[in-house]
Order: C-alpha cells, then structure tokens, then sequence
C-alpha cells in the first residue's frame, strides 16, 4: 500500500497523539485501541505528515517530532518520535489566538508561508484541522488553501465546513473530499452521552433532562474560556445528544471550565432524568475522565484512511458515512452503530460515500 500523505494545521495536543500513534501502532499486536489494524488495506504506520502549520513561535521551524512536545502542548508521550525531516511552517495567524490563548502564546516572527504552494510543493493529498475552537476566519481560510491546492478536508474541530452546504459543495465542485466537523472521541462524553439517551429511548423510557459538565487544563479547555468562541462547541456537542430523541429534550452542554492541574485529562460529569414504566422516575449519572489527545487519535487514523480510500476511489463532496462515524457534528447525524455499519460497508465499497 502507497503511503497516505497527510499535512496538519495546529500542532497542539491533538496533532501530537496523532503521530504519536502513528509511530506506536507499528507492528500488528499492537493493535489493541484502534477499531483495526488494517483498514482498507491501510495501517497507521501508512500515514506520513509532509507538512506542518502553526503560529506559536516555540513550535515554528522545528521538527515535527519535537515540536508535539514544545509549546503548551501537556498531552502525555507515549511513544519516541524519529526526526521527521518537516519543519513545522508559520501560517497566518488570523482569529487563531483568542482572549486567553493569546495571553500565553507568542506569535513567531517568522514569515508567513504560502500554504497552499506548500500543500502542493509537499504532494500533501489530506489537509487536518486542528485549530483552537472559535477559529472562524483561520479554519475557512486554510479550507480555501485546500481547495487551491487540490487537497481533501478532514476538520476536527467545530467551525463548520463538512456540514455546511455551501463550503461541502466547493469540494464537490472541486473534485475533492471533505470529511467534519469536529471529531468525535473514541471513548468520550459525547459518544457516552449518545448512548445513555439512545439506551433510554431504544427502553421505552422518557428523556425529560439532562446535561453534561466538561473540565480540562489544556489550551483547549483555556480557549474555550471564551464564552463568545464556544457557539459552535455547544451546537456541535448538543447536536450529536438531541439525536438521540425524536422529541426535544431540554439539554445544556459543553465545556464547563479550565483546571490547569488537569493538564491534557478530562472530566466529564453526565446527568440524565428521565421515566419508565408508571412514570416512575430514574437518573442517570456517569463520570468520565480520560486523557483528551489519545482520545481522538484513533478516531483521527480511521478518517484519514477513510479520506484516502475516498480519494483513490474518486469520490468527492461529504463523505456522509465516514463523518458520521468520526464526528460529532456531520452532515448526518446517526446513533453510533448505525453509523460504524454503514462506515463499514464503504471501506468495503459496499456503500457509495
Ligand atoms: N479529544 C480531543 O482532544 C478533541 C476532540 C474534539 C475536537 N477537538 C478539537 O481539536 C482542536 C485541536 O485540539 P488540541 O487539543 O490539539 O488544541 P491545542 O490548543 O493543543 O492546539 C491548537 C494549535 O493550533 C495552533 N494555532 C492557533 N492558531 C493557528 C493558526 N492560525 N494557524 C496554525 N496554527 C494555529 C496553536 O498554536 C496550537 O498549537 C480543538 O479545536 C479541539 O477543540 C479535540
């Protein structure tokens, strides 16, 4: 199998379990983790990062191995990291750095790329977006330079691109792929969240409450301090739980405050009331803490083979299977299974997207 070229914009946490992964999942009894050690005919150690951008002056012109562990970034090493030979490059800075985030982190001096001749020049086939939340302007800029530059779109994050119609008719017109919005935990709150209000529902049971506190001491978890960036957050996170119900359920959720001792784990309080037979009541409550980067990691493998299986199959627009299985705001929202069936049977090419 041909390797799968991918670039990555915003060297954070995430980026950096990423490639970590990458490297961990190497020889297949390793596998435990991932969802499989060979999907599509394509493992982990398949994927190779060509290009990299960020905007903090302690991770641009490093090495990609050593910038995943510079800057803020808290997210725990759990595999060594070869030299790489990409230097991560300074993109434009934009809405990149909101109220808290540009309090702690320096802009580099160095000059601005051109990144879509650097997505060219590197043959990157798969831009990911790793931006900080509320990066409005910064995310649809780097899917611009996608779309210049020939290269499909996964975005982890929650401004939305794959779910927009308009933005998801670009890459359509453009040949090109777009896989988001925002990625969903392997084993997360909103995954959890889904399938306590599925399990109700699917039990005759009658949702009547709930809600879900997350707290955090990463930079994401400072940046979305900022209530006024957290718009999208709220809607992509409640999106996903209200689903779940084919009636409306009064539901508040989302990030909830920054625990800087917490560093890259992350608690999650669920709290769910509802009634069953005899309209006797019963409440749910479940605690989450798990460590956020890896959370996303495989999840991250799994989109970018699905992306590239996409690719080589000439299949453009909304990869509506694959981002239902992988995020938690896509183009359709389904219950998990229902959703990893239907992924399924597209890496299979049972299923047409
Ligand atoms: N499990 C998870 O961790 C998870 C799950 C779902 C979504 N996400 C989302 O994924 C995104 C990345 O998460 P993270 O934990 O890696 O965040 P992070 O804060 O660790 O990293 C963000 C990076 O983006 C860089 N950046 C800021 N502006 C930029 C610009 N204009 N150009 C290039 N780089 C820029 C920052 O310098 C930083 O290195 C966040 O939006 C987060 O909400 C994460």
């Amino acid at each position: 199998m041909s390797k799968v070229r991918v670039a990555l914009a915003g060297i954070g946490n995430c980026s950096s379990a990423l490639l970590q992964g990458t490297r961990y999942y190497r020889a297949q009894d390793e596998a435990t983790g991932l969802l499989s050690y060979s999907l599509g005919g394509i493992t982990p150690s398949d994927i190779e990062f060509v290009t990299a951008f960020d905007v903090d002056a302690g991770k641009v012109g490093k090495d990609l191995s050593e910038a995943i562990f510079c800057g803020l970034n808290n997210t725990p090493k759990f595999c060594d990291v070869e030299e790489t030979g990409v230097r991560v490059k300074r993109g434009p800075l934009l809405d990149g750095l909101g109220k808290y985030l540009s309090r702690v982190i320096k802009p580099s001096g160095s000059p601005e790329v051109d990144v879509a001749k650097e997505l060219k020049d590197s043959g990157a086939e798969i831009l990911v977006n790793y931006l900080p939340v509320g990066s409005t302007k910064a995310v649809q800029w780097y899917a611009e330079q996608a779309l210049k530059a020939g290269v499909a779109f996964i975005n982890a994050m929650p401004v939305f691109i794959a779910s927009n119609e308009p933005w998801a008719g670009r890459f359509e017109q453009a040949g090109l792929p777009v896989a988001g919005d925002d990625v969903m935990s392997q084993i997360g709150a909103t995954v959890l969240h889904k399938t306590l209000i599925k399990l109700l529902h699917d039990r005759g049971a009658k949702v009547d409450e709930t809600y879900q506190l997350n707290i955090g001491g990463d930079t994401d978890f400072l940046n979305m301090l900022e209530e006024q960036r957290l718009v999208d957050k709220r809607e992509s996170k409640t999106s996903a739980v209200r689903a779940m119900t084919p009636y409306p359920v009064p539901t508040r959720i989302g990030p909830s405050d920054y625990v800087d001792f917490l560093k890259n784990d992350k608690v999650c309080y669920i709290w769910v009331k509802g009634r069953y037979f005899g309209n006797t009541p019963v409440t749910i409550e479940a605690k989450l803490h798990v460590v956020d980067a890896p959370d996303s990691g495989g999840v991250m493998i799994d989109a970018i083979r699905g992306t590239k299986i996409a690719l080589d199959r000439g299949v453009s627009g909304q990869l509506t299977s694959l981002s239902s299985y992988c995020f938690k705001h896509p183009p359709v929202q389904l219950p998990y299974d229902e959703a990893k069936r239907r992924f399924l049977a597209f890496v299979d090419g049972k299923a047409e997207r």
